[in-house]
């Protein structure tokens, strides 16, 4: 493990206090009130948790708030209930009935909106589709699609069945669904024909069809397609027997269909991928009401959700921050949801602030490095719309560097928006750490105080807590509710990856360090996992990715800083006897890799070298590779073969 990353001291020294306007009404309007909170959330959980779940409509209360058993944590055992009931039946009852629940804009333009009542009714319809269709509870349902709104209601109808959904991000290509779909044994796939990118056709459904035609993916029974964009903008092939059209499948009527599956809170609720140190992707599952919990409180208070609110996330929700804010932690508190189709900048960098002024976006929250890109396009395109309309601004995925925070809470909220810096992963499931809008100063590149219910600390490798302002290691030292259970399939993985590093307590995989004030300061992964533009990749998936290569004889991929990215992907690259170096190749390799991942992850900088430096153990020196990728910022010299050797033996007794 590297130490670099956590070495930097920040001299961040501003601090903005919660607008007062913003305060006088927000729902935690005092640092008291956090405090007091906050309090009760780990002194008396049981009293905490039973009063800010109490809307969530159990069919029964539970029994035992914790059952902790490292590593494995079981809450709320006895309750009953179905999640889409959470979300979604109980807005039946009131006004929100007919609130819209989410507005989606195409990439092109066309718009929809389903209300509470019309994605009840799709999910509900959808549901018993799934149910004729031999899904019973337990059984694992993939979904790949795009940025649709029927995205969602496919999440949903898994959920109403109690069946447990993967969704794999629009992104991967076909190798990666396979290997997902081959890890959960998932018994349906759902798609949609294509979706819109760049304005370009993505072919979804081609995809999923490479990804089936081979072996591993034998569990899938049946495909059911969205079409979406139609037979003339993206024709598919159906293949007889396999492959369903979503609309022929579904009834027209809700008829006796509409009862939900009674789960109990620690029903499997859905298994997202995702990378880590080794090459495998984990398996993270999450459980009902646990997550419920997490996903409904932290909506409700981190983004001061409102009944008047238009709130937009602007991530995929093939990623857990989709999974959690745009679908189940807004639904579950009736919010209105802006969904947006296709990238930031088209047809031109104005989309963005064009979309918050047609549909009256109030809270925003989106990543660091689109925050990044945009601030290089200049003032002009903010400006260009009124923005007068967002109330709260939210950053997520990866550490946000002062510059950008400021252009932000500038150019985007005016001055008047509170910002709330989140840190949270795919294993924790919800929000942990934020600032507390409202409530709290806020300081440019911290991600302020822990949320309700959660107690870290920052330590050394053996457990010893650091000072004031060092840098160490993020750790939780007590379960939450949304946290992961296991990884599927891996329990083992499961205790290894998480509470091994540092004995008896999650260990995020993070670097940071806390101020004197309390605040928290991520620093960045310092375990083999990068974060490319806020996308989570291990080295490791990168290099069994290159091996694979014919031309390939060994490779190691680690990240170097970027101003837009955050990280770089670089890898060096040894080739095996008589293959010849070349910008071809270059070219290949990247190709391949985006063919066995997925574009995203195709590597910034491919270099070649003749061996790999490695410890007298056998260990590649990342530390080593990272700061030639560091020191040659220049992506062009891709070509040339590096002895990198040499530098390693200078270097050998250092790791
Ligand atoms: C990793 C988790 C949480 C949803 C999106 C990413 C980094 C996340 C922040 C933040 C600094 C952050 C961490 C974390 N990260 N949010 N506000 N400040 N770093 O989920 O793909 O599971 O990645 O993202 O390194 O461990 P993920």
């Amino acid at each position: 493990m590297s130490h670099d990353a956590i070495t930097s001291h920040l001299k961040e020294t501003r601090r903005f206090e919660p607008p007062a306007d913003f305060a006088k009404s927000a729902r935690i309007p005092t640092r008291e009130a956090y405090d007091a909170m906050y309090k009760e959330s780990v002194e008396s959980p049981e009293t905490f948790w039973r009063r800010e779940t109490a809307d969530l409509v159990l069919r029964t209360p539970w029994t035992t708030t914790l059952e902790w058993k490292l590593p494995h944590a079981k809450w709320f055992q006895g309750a009953t209930l179905n999640i889409t009931e959470s979300c979604l039946d109980r807005h039946l009852m009131t006004a929100t009935r007919n609130k819209a629940a989410i507005i989606w804009e195409g990439e092109l333009g066309a718009t929809k909106t389903l209300t509470y009542a019309q994605l009840h009714r799709e999910t509900v319809l959808l549901a018993d589709a799934l149910r004729k269709h031999g899904i019973v509870k337990g059984d694992r349902v993939a979904i790949y699609m795009g940025m649709v709104p029927e995205v969602a209601v496919a999440m949903l109808a898994c959920a109403r069945l109690g069946a447990v959904h993967t969704v794999i991000f629009g992104g991967f290509a076909a190798d990666a669904i396979r290997d997902r779909i081959h890890d959960c044994q998932a018994k349906i796939v759902i798609t949609q024909d294509g979706g819109y990118r760049r304005g370009s056709v993505l072919g979804l459904k081609e995809a999923v069809d490479k990804a089936l035609a081979q072996p591993q993916a034998a569990s899938v029974q049946k495909t059911i397609v969205l079409q979406h964009l139609g037979h003339d903008r993206c024709p598919v092939k159906m293949t007889e027997g396999r492959d369903l059209w979503w609309h022929e499948i579904v009834g027209e009527s809700l008829g006796e269909s509409r009862e939900a599956t009674v789960c109990e809170a620690e029903d499997p609720l859905f298994i997202l991928y995702t990378s880590g140190s080794t090459g495998k992707p984990k398996g993270v599952l999450h459980t009902t009401l646990g997550y419920l919990a997490g996903v409904h409180v932290t909506s409700k208070y981190v983004f001061d959700l409102r009944e008047s609110d238009v709130y937009w996330c602007t991530a995929d929700v093939g990623w857990v921050t989709g999974h959690s804010y745009i679908v189940y932690g807004p639904l579950s508190n009736g919010a209105t949801c802006l969904m947006y189709e296709g990238a930031p900048n088209f047809p031109d960098w104005g989309r963005f602030w064009r979309l918050i002024e047609k549909h009256g976006v109030t809270t925003l929250y989106t990543a660091p490095t689109a925050i990044r890109a945009f601030m290089r396009q200049g003032d002009e395109w903010p400006k260009k719309s009124d923005l007068s309309s967002l109330r709260l601004l939210g950053s997520v995925g990866e550490p946000i560097n002062p510059e950008a925070w400021m252009w932000y809470r500038e150019q985007i909220g005016g001055n008047r928006c509170p910002i709330v810096d989140t840190w949270w992963q795919t294993e924790t499931g919800s929000i942990l750490m934020t600032t507390v809008p409202g409530a709290a100063a806020s300081k440019p590149g911290s991600t302020g105080l822990p949320m309700f219910g959660v107690v870290a600390d920052v330590v050394k490798k053996d457990g010893t807590p650091v000072g004031a302002g060092e840098g160490g290691m993020l750790i939780l030292k007590q379960p939450w509710p949304s946290m992961l259970r296991t990884l599927w399939n891996d329990d083992e993985r499961f205790m290894k990856s998480y509470f091994s590093d540092v004995p008896g307590v999650y260990f995020t995989g993070d670097g940071a360090r806390r101020d004197e004030d309390g605040y928290y300061w991520v620093v960045g992964r310092i375990d083999d996992v990068l974060n490319v533009a806020g996308h989570r990749i291990g080295t490791a998936e990168i290099e069994s990715a290159l091996v694979s290569h014919p031309s390939v004889a060994e490779a190691a991929a680690v990240g170097r800083p970027d101003d837009l990215k955050g990280q770089a992907l670089v890898v060096f690259v040894s080739l095996r006897p008589g293959v010849k170096s070349g910008p071809d190749l270059v070219t290949a390799l990247g190709e391949h890799v985006a063919k066995e991942i997925g574009k995203f992850a195709r590597p910034d900088a491919i270099r070649f070298t003749d061996s790999l430096p490695k410890t007298r153990s056998g260990k590649i020196m990342r530390r080593l590779l990272k700061d030639v990728a560091a020191g040659r910022a220049s992506t062009g010299d891709t070509s040339t073969l590096e002895d990198l050797s040499v530098l390693a033996k200078l270097r050998a007794d250092e790791d």
